[in-house]
């Protein structure tokens, strides 16, 4: 049997029809997830429920044929695999509490995550690929230290103080060490999820390095298993971040010109991405638009069809069947 389309584009094939995921494919905007999550009330309860996390895993990928499945989980996971309290208040996105003082991380206390993982693989069919995920050291840094969303000001001062390595170190070894137990109970890939590479001010010492030492760790534990990087909001440094961390593809936010990246990139990683979210919201003839010129300008080479970042909650589950019809061309 051949290996699922996903895997073959992460490992460097064209394939004529590209394969299609979409992150934060499992969420609000899907009545069933709606409905799950109101029955387990709330995201943590469902997240760190097995049976839960695998059927909300699986909704999008029956729903509308995705090539894959992404883990139902959150980045939060591993500050809490250190200790941390987190907590996901409605409307307000995450909370953690202080940093612990140690930093020894237990991945036993988020074995519901690897249970989860098992039950996908279990029930997803051969030729879909289950793809894992980790936060990148940088990202999960941002939250540990400023402890919510918003601009991040604790965790890019004490950046800039230099006073982040102890935690960082801590990071590498968590998000590794995670990553490296996700491929090992059965997810066929792996994405590191750096959503705010962007506001990070010292790139090669706080994304690049650390990202390489995961990545490096993963590979000697999971030699076949592709991995993703997804630096989101460089402005330049895309290609010196694939390089230098050894990621097998790259994930593209929108803000990346996809003609660039087929000339700058795509010659020596498969790349993914990278439809504005917006767009997906707004739909229609704009939608149209936007996946065929994406899907000319990447169609040369290994190719992943992808959004620039998640799917918003309140885009009409509709808009994702039209992109689907508009890429397959029917
Ligand atoms: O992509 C998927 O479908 C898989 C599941 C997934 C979630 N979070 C579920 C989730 C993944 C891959 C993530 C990663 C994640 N989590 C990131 C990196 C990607 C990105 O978005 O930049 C980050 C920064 C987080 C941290 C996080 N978790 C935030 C900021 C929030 C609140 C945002 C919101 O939409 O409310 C969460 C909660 C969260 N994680 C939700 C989901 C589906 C929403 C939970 C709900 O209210 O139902």
């Amino acid at each position: 049997m051949t290996a699922p389309n996903l895997l073959r584009a992460l490992r460097g094939e064209r394939l004529d029809a590209p394969p299609l995921w979409l992150m934060r494919q499992a969420g609000r905007y899907l009545p069933e997830y709606r409905a799950l999550r109101a029955k387990a009330g709330g995201f943590w309860a469902m997240a760190s429920d097995p049976v839960l996390a695998s059927e909300v895993t699986l909704q999008p990928v029956r729903r509308f044929g995705l090539d894959a499945a992404i883990l139902f989980s959150d980045i939060l996971v591993a500050p809490y695999a250190l200790g941390q309290d987190v907590a996901f208040h409605e409307g307000q996105g995450p909370v953690l509490g202080p940093v612990p003082p140690s930093l020894d991380f237990d991945l036993s206390r988020i074995d519901f995550v690897y249970d989860t993982i098992r039950r996908v693989r279990d029930a997803l069919p051969a030729d879909k690929a289950l793809i894992g995920f980790a936060g990148g050291p940088w990202t999960l840094a941002c939250y540990m230290l400023s402890g919510r969303g918003g601009d991040f000001m604790p965790a890019r001062a004490a950046a800039w103080r230099g006073e982040i390595g102890p935690l960082m170190a801590a990071l590498v070894e968590t998000t590794a060490g995670h990553l490296v137990e996700q491929a090992r109970v059965g997810a066929d890939a792996l994405q590191i999820f750096e959503s705010w590479a962007g506001l990070c001010p010292d790139v090669p010492r706080w994304v690049v390095e650390p990202t390489r030492a995961v990545v490096e760790r993963v590979r000697a534990a999971a030699p076949d298993t592709p991995i993703i990087g997804f630096p989101r909001g460089l402005t330049q440094g895309w290609a010196t971040y694939a390089q230098t961390t050894g990621v097998d593809a790259l994930g593209l936010d929108e803000r990346v010109d996809a003609a660039w990246a087929a000339e700058h990139l795509q010659p020596r990683w498969p790349v993914q991405g990278n439809l504005d979210p917006a767009c997906l919201l707004a739909g229609g003839r704009a939608l149209d638009a936007e996946v065929r010129r994406i899907r000319a300008a990447l169609s040369g080479g290994p190719f992943v069809f992808n959004l620039g970042h998640g799917v918003h909650k309140h885009t009409p589950p509709e808009h994702i069947h039209a992109l689907i019809s508009v890429l397959r061309g029917v």
